[in-house]
């Protein structure tokens, strides 16, 4: 169970997001492959949680997915969605443990960029509480910047998932070490605030080690390159593969 840091070592959970085994199936509109199916096969080989984000054109989750994940799976599930009143009703009905809030353009290829929460949005911060008030845990999706972590703290929000696109995307030593720079600050601002932090966005087997080594990082939601992976060598060794690559980074500390 994720937790506010408190300054001793803590364990890193692996959120694996199955959106893309989604994906091939609306490529056919048909009922394979199943990221239910997925979910629970990524359960038993290390997940710590499940991540859906039902987007408003469904184009890769659709409703039924996260509902029927509920009733079978063993780990908890994390909604991600835009904070529209359609989706504040289904999450209402679906009861996840986490509903992490995140912007969504009808457009765009992937989630582009965080939450802009500065302006400390009055429907955002009623969203929380509805949402809070029927017992889900609400995570904010936004930029590692000091001050979206202090409007997120303001709007009620237990818990941030900090973007790490930037960081994954980055090129070159010099730029690398400045968005790692970026999360790590980040992270302890949220710490101190008294916020659970999580991460991701774009990690692959090659960057998430430095990001899973930040001690106040408590889960890591990864998606794509376990689903593109898992083509060549199967999902179990997929997320085995990397949640041993997040231990390791953790405990060499
Ligand atoms: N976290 C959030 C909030 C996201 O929107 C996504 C992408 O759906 C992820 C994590 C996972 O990103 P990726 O699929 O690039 O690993």
């Amino acid at each position: 169970m994720s937790r506010a840091f408190d300054g001793a070592m803590t364990p890193i959970a692996l959120g694996v997001n199955v959106d893309h085994v989604g994906t091939v199936r609306q490529a056919r509109r048909g009922r394979h492959p199943d990221p239910v199916h997925a979910a629970l096969l990524a359960e038993q080989a290390g997940a710590d949680s499940i991540t859906m984000h039902l987007r408003e054109d469904r184009r890769h989750i659709i409703d039924a997915d996260p509902f029927a994940l509920q009733e079978r799976m063993q780990t908890h599930l994390n909604l991600e969605m835009a904070a529209t009143p359609e989706m504040i009703d289904i999450a209402l009905r679906l009861k996840p443990r986490d509903c992490c809030l995140v912007p969504e353009k009808r457009e765009e290829v992937t989630t582009e960029g965080g939450l802009d929460v500065s302006a400390r949005p009055a429907s955002l911060r009623e969203a929380i509480a509805r949402l809070a008030g029927a017992g889900l845990r609400v995570s904010l999706f936004i930029d590692p910047d000091e001050q979206q972590v202090e409007a997120a703290r303001d709007l009620g929000a237990p818990v941030v998932e900090l973007h790490t696109g930037s960081y994954a995307q980055s090129v070159g030593d010099a730029g690398r070490a400045r968005e790692l720079s970026r999360l790590q600050h980040a992270a302890r601002h949220a710490a101190r605030c008294g916020l659970v932090v999580n991460a991701g966005h774009g990690l692959d087997y090659h960057t998430v080690q430095p990001v899973a080594a930040i001690p106040e990082i408590v889960e890591l939601n990864i998606g794509h390159s376990i689903i593109a992976r898992a083509l060549f060598t199967g999902l179990a060794d997929a997320v085995r593969e990397m949640k041993t690559l997040m231990l390791a980074a953790r405990e060499s500390r």
